[in-house]
């Protein structure tokens, strides 16, 4: 007998219809400050004319001063970023795609590293695994590199997607290397060797170190002498080294970057096979959209594995061949990242001379999308729930989102990152002037 439409089965008594552990863990963070700020941004987003008191968004790190450089092209160019017009291509594009990615793309990307790094380092298309940005890059590698249980060491203050990135599928543990403010937050030796041995005491086998260059909250570049002590350390233990180098073009000055990459050419590769190098165009180029990164590895296997791995998360074949036209057009990318270097650089200074003014200090940075800045005297006590207590009422009273230390791990209350790339000039002249009145009313409140 079959059952009419509007019949309805028997239900079958309730029984808990449960998803997997993985899927269930934790780790998305959906709870974190940036998630809350995001939310009220969201509903109150700043307008100059239209809503002139709404929240002001300063926790994204969302590249858009130099969009309109690659509108301009785009338009010049009768390129389409949505669809290709380039008909002749289209099989090309639109018929089945093997992992590798297109050679074009590859090739245009390996030289587009290099030109980020002054010449400085050369890329092998053939090292060069495509990923759906470096989110995908980086759960790649530690898929690779770590078992579950095992653990990745990664210098504080942190990105705090990485908790998300290379936590959540994989099972590996992030043990962190404490750095602080007493010397720039640099990673010292008995940092690197108290990181190692606490992980040793909970007996979980390090696998490598992660570090972000430039970082990721503090918007400066690693010193050489500090990457090659790094170096030193992961040859000592027998580990591997993920250079997260996302933020690579957007240092304010090229010479003021030093690649994992360059010292490694330096060094004749010696002991390179435990390196790998993270890129993606979401930062530098404002790319984030396009979901477009990359692995670089100099070891072998890595190479071979990613690649087969890549097939959960490779970019359209339309996006490749997009931006393999835009990246080998060398005389515009130079012009771009010159431009996007001076547009960054300009606002750090707004940030730093209009912060200095209402008597608030600002780490040294050379790079990046923000600032890290010390609101530590604004504390009642130097604590993470005063930190926390902080951000809510600049996000509440200044109607300012930024982002406190202790979504990066940061060990010192009080240090908070300031985005200034994802909004205009002239609004950040009116979160600028909040913050300085701000600071006033709390100091006169004191
Ligand atoms: C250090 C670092 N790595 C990775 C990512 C993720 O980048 P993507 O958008 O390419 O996945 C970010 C994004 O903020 C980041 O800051």
């Amino acid at each position: 007998m079959t059952l009419k439409s509007f019949e309805q089965p028997t239900v079958a008594p309730a029984i808990a219809l449960s998803l997997s552990k993985i899927a269930v863990f934790e780790s998305h963070d959906e709870s974190s400050p940036y998630f809350a700020g995001w939310k009220a941004y969201d509903k109150n987003p700043y307008d100059e004319s239209s809503n002139p008191s709404g929240v002001i968004e300063m926790g994204l790190t969302e590249n858009k001063v130099s969009i309109d450089l690659f509108e301009k092209y785009l338009e010049k160019n009768s390129l389409d970023a949505t669809s290709s017009r380039r008909f002749s291509c289209f099989r090309d594009i639109a018929l089945f795609q093997d992992y590798h990615g297109l050679l074009s793309f590859r090739e245009a990307m390996a030289s587009f590293m290099g030109q980020l790094r002054g010449g400085r380092a050369k890329f092998d298309p053939e090292r060069i695994v495509i990923t759906a940005g470096a989110t995908a890059a980086n759960e790649l590698l530690t898929f690779i590199l770590a078992d579950p249980g095992d653990a990745l060491l990664i210098p504080t203050p942190y990105y705090s997607g990485f908790n998300r990135d290379l936590r959540w599928r994989t099972g590996v543990n992030i043990l962190p290397i404490h750095c602080d403010s007493s010397n720039g937050f640099e990673i010292t030796l008995a940092a690197l060797d108290s990181a190692y041995s606490n992980a040793e005491s909970r007996g979980l086998r390090v696998r490598g170190i992660l570090i972000t260059n430039p970082s990721n909250p503090l918007g400066a570049t690693i010193k050489r002498a500090v990457l090659e002590h790094v170096l030193d350390f992961v040859a000592r233990k027998n580990i591997h080294l993920v250079s997260d180098e996302i933020y690579s073009g957007s240092a304010f000055a090229d010479h003021e970057f030093v690649s994992i990459a360059e010292v490694l050419e330096a060094r004749g590769y010696q002991d390179s096979e435990r390196c790998h190098i993270v890129y993606s165009l979401s930062k530098d180029l404002g790319l984030s959209g396009f979901r477009v990164g990359t692995i670089y590895s100099y070891n072998d296997d890595v190479v071979t594995t990613a690649r087969r791995m890549s097939s959960f998360t490779l970019i359209s074949s339309q996006t490749q061949q997009l931006l393999a036209t835009m990246l080998s057009d060398e005389e515009f990318m130079v012009g771009y990242i010159e431009t996007n270097r001076e547009r960054l650089r300009r606002r750090y200074r707004m940030i730093v001379t209009e912060l200095g003014r209402a008597g608030i200090e600002c780490f040294k940075g050379n790079a990046g999308l923000f600032c890290w800045v010390n609101l530590s005297p604004l504390l009642k006590e130097e604590t993470v729930e005063e930190e926390v207590a902080l951000w809510e009422c600049i996000l509440r009273e200044v109607r300012i989102n930024i982002s406190p230390g202790v979504m990066f791990h940061c060990t010192e209350p009080g240090w908070f990152r300031v985005c200034f790339a994802n909004l205009s000039e002239q609004t950040l002249q009116v979160a600028l002037a909040r913050i300085h009145d701000f600071v006033d009313r709390r100091r006169a409140n004191q």
